[in-house]
């Protein structure tokens, strides 16, 4: 009698820690979305290009535990969106060969001329080849000076902008055109007549107080 009790017991005890394991069973959940975020340079800095994005979420939300089902579905999506949709205008003035220099000195934009209505006027982007870098003087990729101490270009434009949004800074080879940082990429543009851009103001400023 004693050891039917005893059993009668130890199974009443199994159930209930098998229910109490089960009410723990938590199944996975996910977070939301992530913000969309930019994996490539725009393939164009005017005239309409393209460039890729990506989100992710989580399978944290809550996390599965004690055997709960995984979440179903993708943890990323990407999506290529259009991008530097303006016109090129005076960036790429017909009939001349335009390069435009990029901060990320791997990188150049070249201007391609369109054909009224049917494909627009475009610059785009190009990667000078491995070991070369951009001189917008020479308007050809260089070997980089030997002995340069500069340390290796960090941020691969692949997975970050080239320069921090709005800012801008004089046009290194000629310091009546700026470089503003529009959408990751530098866009080059005039300061008005009688002018140079003052690196330490931030804007274009009289020409005569303006030294570079
Ligand atoms: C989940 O299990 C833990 C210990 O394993 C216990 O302390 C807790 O009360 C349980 N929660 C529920 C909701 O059963
Ligand atoms: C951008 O996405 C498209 C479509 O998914 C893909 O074919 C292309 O290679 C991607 N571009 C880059 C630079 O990764
Ligand atoms: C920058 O990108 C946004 C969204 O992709 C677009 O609406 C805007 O026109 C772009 N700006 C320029 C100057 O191309
Ligand atoms: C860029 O090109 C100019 C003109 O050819 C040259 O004088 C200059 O040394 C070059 N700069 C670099 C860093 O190679």
């Amino acid at each position: 009698m004693r050891v039917m009790l005893t059993l009668a017991l130890v199974a009443l005890c199994a159930i209930f820690l098998a229910q109490a394991a089960s009410y723990n069973l938590t199944d996975g959940g996910w977070t939301d979305w992530s913000r969309w975020k930019t994996t490539t340079m725009c393939t164009v800095l005017c005239g309409g290009g393209v460039k890729n994005e990506t989100r992710d979420r989580s399978c944290t939300n809550p996390e599965p535990s004690k055997g709960g089902s995984a979440c179903v579905g993708e943890d990323r999506t990407e999506r290529t969106v259009n991008c530097n949709t303006k016109e090129c205008g005076d960036l790429c003035p017909e009939g001349e060969d335009t390069y435009i220099a990029v901060c990320n000195p791997r990188y150049f934009y070249q201007c391609q001329q369109g054909q009224e209505g049917v494909v627009s006027t475009k610059a785009f982007l190009k990667k000078c080849p491995e070991e070369t870098v951009w001189n917008q003087t020479s308007t050809t990729c260089v070997h980089k000076p030997s002995g340069d101490t500069t340390p290796p270009l960090a941020p691969e434009p692949e997975t970050a902008p080239t320069c921090t949004e709005g800012a801008s800074r004089a046009d290194p080879d000629d310091c009546t055109y700026y470089l503003q940082c529009v959408n990751g990429s530098e866009m080059k543009r005039p300061c008005p007549a009688g002018t140079k851009f003052d690196n330490a103001l931030g804007y274009c400023n009289h020409a005569n107080h303006v030294d570079c």
